[in-house]
């Protein structure tokens, strides 16, 4: 595959990880054409590539992957490789209200492996999550371990991972999946875990912690991630494999609000204990020995250093995340915490 990549598809590239992969693979790979699909739902934000959009090898399409007339145009110019990014992504928001998880997860996933099937693909790469695992109950999950997802997301994102591989089977699509952990870094969204509580004390907010806090999560800094899709992207002979990819780096979520409250320097009162998630995964953890052994990747970025990477970045672009803590974010975190 490695030097065959000559146009690529990257959907949901207006998001968070999305992102930040089309900007590290237009500067590892200039010369390749790269089609972002992305709707532009409420976490899609073309801030997120301001720098790169007047790129001549950059396209962005304004589009939605459940519509088979909007994706079946690109793939017919002729794509060499896709990465499915485009999700709805929040766990809060799929117990809220699941069908658009369905719809975009599922049925969106669906559509894109059809077109690849119809008009051909050397590689298809799903960003899948640990959450399809459910709780690692005692050692961190391996990739041929059961799928017991817990929330509406995570199952949403189950059977999308398991469609993936169903076109694999059955039409032999040349697919890959890969499994991460909890992702932090610039761009994130701010409602999802360390971005909320970074934007939240740089105000002086409290910091909504669930249940007991207990929780753990294993937490991997954005770029190690896009390193290992570069990887999987271009390894030959692994169609049909998954890949766990993480950092073995597991906290809890009160020792997470502790360690930013303490790098930026705040009292520790302003942890607030709220209403526990429903469904609260205790524990996500992926062994990561198969991505290490067959592909030689590991991470390179220790929690510190990422940490304090992303803590400068949100101190250093308090424009956008401002601009995006208005109206429809507000007016979710007003219902969803019952806070100011
Ligand atoms: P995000 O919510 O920040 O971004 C999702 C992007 O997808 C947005 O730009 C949105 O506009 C776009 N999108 C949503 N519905 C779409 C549709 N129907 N058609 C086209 N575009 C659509 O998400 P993220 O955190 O960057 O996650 C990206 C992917 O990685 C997701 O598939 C997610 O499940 C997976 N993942 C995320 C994490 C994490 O920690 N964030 C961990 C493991 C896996
Ligand atoms: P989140 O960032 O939503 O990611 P995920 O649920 O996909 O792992 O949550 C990470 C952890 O942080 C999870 O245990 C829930 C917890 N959490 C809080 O305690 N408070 C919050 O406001 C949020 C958003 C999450």
């Amino acid at each position: 595959m490695s030097n065959s990549i000559k146009k690529i598809l990257i959907t949901g590239g207006l998001g968070f990880i999305g992102s930040n992969f089309v900007r590290y693979f237009i500067n590892k790979y200039p010369d390749c054409q790269i089609i972002n699909l992305d709707k532009i739902t409420y976490a899609g934000n073309p801030d997120n590539l301001l720098d790169i959009q007047d790129n001549p090898n950059y396209q962005f399409v304004k589009g939605d992957i459940t519509d088979a007339k909007t994706v079946n145009p690109l793939f017919e110019q002729g794509l060499d490789a896709v990465v499915n990014f485009a999700a709805e992504t929040h766990v809060d928001r799929s117990i809220d209200d699941a069908s658009q998880f369905i719809m975009t997860d599922v049925y969106g996933t669906y559509v894109l492996l059809e077109a690849a099937r119809k008009f051909g693909v050397k590689r298809f790469v799903q960003i899948s999550t640990d959450e399809v695992y459910g709780e690692a109950v005692a050692v961190p999950c391996k990739e041929a371990d059961t799928l017991m997802p817990k929330s509406p997301y995570a199952a949403s994102k189950a059977g999308a991972d398991r469609l993936v591989y169903s076109y694999y089977t059955t039409y032999n699509l040349p697919a890959v999946i890969t499994r991460c952990s909890n992702n932090f870094g610039a761009y994130q969204y701010p409602e999802k875990l360390i971005s909320l509580l970074i934007t939240n004390l740089l105000e002086d907010k409290p910091l909504p912690i669930y249940g007991d806090g207990k929780n753990k999560r294993d937490w991997i800094y954005v770029t190690d991630h896009c390193r290992a899709l570069d990887m999987v992207l271009h390894a030959d002979n692994i169609e049909g494999e998954v890949f766990n990819v993480g950092s073995q780096c597991e906290y809890d979520n009160l020792s997470i609000a502790k360690t930013i409250l303490d790098l930026l320097g705040k009292p520790h009162d302003l942890i607030t204990f709220v209403g526990d998630r429903a469904g609260h995964v205790k524990r996500h953890a992926v062994n990561t020995d198969k991505i290490k052994n067959e592909l030689g990747w590991t991470p390179e970025t220790d929690f510190q250093t990422g940490m304090q990477k992303t803590i400068n970045w949100y101190k250093e672009n308090t424009k956008w995340w401002r601009k995006i803590k208005t109206c429809e974010y507000m007016e979710y975190y007003r219902t969803h915490y019952n806070l100011k």
